[in-house]
């Protein structure tokens, strides 16, 4: 490990207390002026680390930077992340990784502070200010047929239950088919991209793009106020950094599931946090919109709703909406 990943390990474990700079050189078996040096890079990384002559260095507990070196700290995954690149600001983190990074491994992740042309479903955008949110795509190349590739959205919205519940302390829910919710306010958008081979039909690549507002964020305008919320709404905000490396590990978890067959108990975990079973919904389509009663979920990850004259349907695709 870089002496730079060592250190910011060190302060990272010991955050928000002092360690000398003749500790940290011990324990890490390198010289005072290489600690020294170490914490200047991470300093020009945009890290907050202050210093008190005779006591050592501290990396202040409410910093929020968001870097590689920071997230790569906190990881505990074996792929997802393993590498991973944060830029300031580009048009879509889905977007770039698909022009530039396609020959990455499985598992490498694209970060950034601002987007400038983030992405939703449905051809919507999706507001992505610097320092209120966290946008991430991951690069996945998955080893199962293009009809299983609902379930890699399944993953990630399981994973971002997960990761909010360790991280902020509370738990959301999830609308089908991949907006995660508290009290009806959405939280996170996930959109799902695949690469396919055009010879085979195989999926060379997925790219699996995921944004959560931390803070609210004062360019929503109202008709988007009265849907979007954030983590911030319900408690303190953890660290995006934190975030992020528990989102990596969620995701890895949620994802070896289905390399390993195991749908089913994904389903599951996704399933029991659905907040739309058992609702009269609305469902809208391409050929328009109507009123159903949500009855459950198939093996396939697919909606089932009931219809006024009795019929059930299963949705595939579309979207419903919930009266609260
Ligand atoms: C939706 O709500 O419809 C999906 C929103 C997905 C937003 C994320 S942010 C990171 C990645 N880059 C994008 O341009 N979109 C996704």
């Amino acid at each position: 490990m870089a002496v730079k990943d060592a250190v910011l390990q060190a302060l990272e474990n010991a955050r928000g207390a002092r360690i000398s700079g003749g500790a940290l050189a011990a324990s890490l078996g390198v010289s005072r002026a290489a600690v020294w040096k170490a914490i200047d890079a991470l300093r020009a990384e945009g890290l907050s680390i202050d210093a008190v002559p005779g006591e050592g260095y501290r990396l202040a507990s409410d910093d929020d930077s968001l870097t590689a070196a920071g997230i790569s700290a906190l990881l505990t995954t074996r792929a997802f992340g393993r590498e991973l690149l944060v830029v300031p600001s580009l048009s879509s983190t889905n977007t770039v990784l698909k022009q530039d990074y396609l020959d990455k491994p499985h598992g490498f992740a694209l970060l950034a502070e601002a987007q400038t042309g983030g992405r939703g479903r449905l051809g919507r955008s999706f507001a992505s200010p610097a320092g209120t949110g966290l946008y991430i795509s991951l690069l996945l190349h998955p080893s199962f047929a293009l009809s299983q590739l609902q379930f890699v959205t399944i993953a990630a919205a399981v994973a971002v239950c997960e990761a909010i519940e360790q991280t902020a302390g509370f738990s959301p829910q999830i609308k089908w088919v991949n907006d995660v919710l508290r009290d009806g306010k959405k939280l996170c958008g996930i959109l799902t991209e695949a690469i396919i081979e055009g010879e085979t039909g195989a999926v060379g690549a997925a790219v699996v793009g995921i944004g959560i507002n931390l803070r609210g964020n004062p360019e929503w305008p109202d008709e988007v106020r009265k849907v979007a919320g954030a983590l911030s709404d319900f408690g303190t905000p953890p660290r995006r950094a934190a975030l992020a490396a528990a989102l990596l590990k969620t995701f890895e978890d949620a994802y070896a599931l289905l390399e390993q067959g195991r749908a089913d108990m994904l389903l599951e975990a996704y399933r029991s946090r659905l907040c739309c079973i058992g609702r009269p919904v609305t469902v809208t389509g391409p050929t328009g919109s109507y009123q159903a009663q949500c009855t459950g979920l198939d093996k396939s990850g697919h909606l089932l709703v009931q219809t006024g004259d009795g019929q059930t349907r299963t949705l595939s695709s579309g979207e419903i909406s919930i009266r609260f």
